[in-house]
């Protein structure tokens, strides 16, 4: 078992209750976990001293912390001071099965929050399979009910969840920043909001924080008040379920690249590819290519496609890229490696020809349906 002890908005400075922090720093203490997570705002106003003093008393605490900066930290360019007491503002840590990935979702002199591209690449590349993955920010992925201002505030928290629940199968992510201790699920995720621990601006019966103890399948959630005690908030499970509708919803807005590829003659891939883009979906693009150097397109073709009002312009020569860039590729001989072959003759006359187009105009169509979530 894995137990966390998750505090948040400290606020050293003028809002800072200094015995609240005293005794969550004896309590924790007694407590022994394993990992303490200070999900920001450790400070008030990001300045020197405040930093100073927050790192003198957090170096009190005898179990690891793992701590993210605040808005708070972040103002009056005070993230210089929180690397030079905390170090890194992205951080991992591992114990045993459970990976822990902290997170800077400040903006300069903001109140507003932002993962980011760059960040949500680098938490998709600390996701291991087997493990539990907690991910630690300030600012909340969703909106903390009763807080004054039931706003959200992370600009980029759809992608962020998104993200969680795509490449974790489902996080659990810590978050401070309302002052409200609160817990939700979200798809996957276990969404945990920590109140704050030891700042006046507290809108609870106490200051408190949370517990949270793991194990491989369940995880309970304890909100511990610096002076009344302990209460149970519930036992949930951690197993990876499995609401594929995301999926569907990530895969329908994917842009594909389709490619036909024939040898020589190609009009059977132009004429794919000249059909595919004409019903194609927003998303969707195709291209031919011959993987013979003298393959060209039959007058044949030209002229019933010409009649359906299509222009056939010359095929492309495979290239390597084109092969990189497809999405899906379909062949027209089944000595050329693809996702799928569709067996069809080439015309030998305007009969077969005609025919021909019909049949993949009809292969277009059922592929287009296809690939709209695969
Ligand atoms: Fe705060
Ligand atoms: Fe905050």
């Amino acid at each position: 078992m894995i137990r966390i002890a998750h505090i948040s908005d400290l606020h050293f400075g003028f809002e800072h209750r200094k015995d609240k922090m005293e005794k969550v720093i004896r309590q924790i203490n007694e407590i022994e976990p394993d990992v303490v997570v200070i999900t920001g705002d450790l400070t008030l106003w990001g300045i020197h001293e405040e930093f100073k003093n927050a790192e003198e008393e957090l170096s009190k605490i005898e179990s690891e912390v793992f701590v993210v900066p605040g808005n708070h930290d972040g103002r009056n360019d005070g993230l210089k001071y929180f690397d030079l007491y905390f170090g890194k503002r992205k951080r991992y840590m591992k114990i045993d099965n459970v990976a822990l990935i902290g997170v800077d979702s400040t903006l300069p002199d903001s109140d507003d929050g932002y993962i980011g591209r760059e960040q949500r690449d680098w938490i998709a590349e600390r996701i291991r399979g087997n493990c539990i993955h907690i991910i630690a920010m300030h600012h909340h992925v969703v909106p903390v009910p009763h807080t004054g201002r039931n706003m959200n505030v992370l600009i980029d928290a759809a992608e962020v969840v998104e993200a969680l629940s795509i490449y974790c199968r489902g996080a659990i992510v810590l978050a401070g920043h309302r002052h409200v201790p609160y817990s939700t699920k979200l798809l996957r995720n276990h969404i945990i909001h920590a109140g704050t621990a030891s700042s006046y601006k507290v809108l609870m019966p106490d200051n408190n924080y949370n517990i949270i103890e793991l194990d491989e399948s369940s995880l309970r959630l304890k909100l511990r008040f610096v002076d009344l005690g302990e209460i149970e908030i519930g036992k949930f499970s951690i197993k990876p379920e499995t609401p594929e509708s995301i999926m569907k919803y990530h895969k329908l807005s994917i842009t594909k690249k389709i490619l036909f590829l024939s040898r020589k003659n190609s009009c059977r891939s132009k004429i794919a590819e000249v059909l595919f883009n004409s019903l194609s979906p927003m998303n969707m693009h195709s291209v031919s290519a011959g993987t013979s150097p003298e393959n060209s397109v039959d007058e044949l073709a030209r002229s019933v496609m010409d009649e359906m009002g299509y222009a056939l312009s010359e095929p492309r020569k495979l290239s390597h890229e084109m092969r990189e860039d497809a999405y899906y590729t379909v062949s027209f001989e089944e000595e050329i490696d693809a996702d799928e072959h569709w067996k069809l003759a080439r015309p030998r006359n305007l009969e077969e020809c005609k025919k021909l187009v019909k049949e993949i105009e009809e292969r277009v169509r059922d592929l287009i349906g296809r690939l709209l979530i695969l």
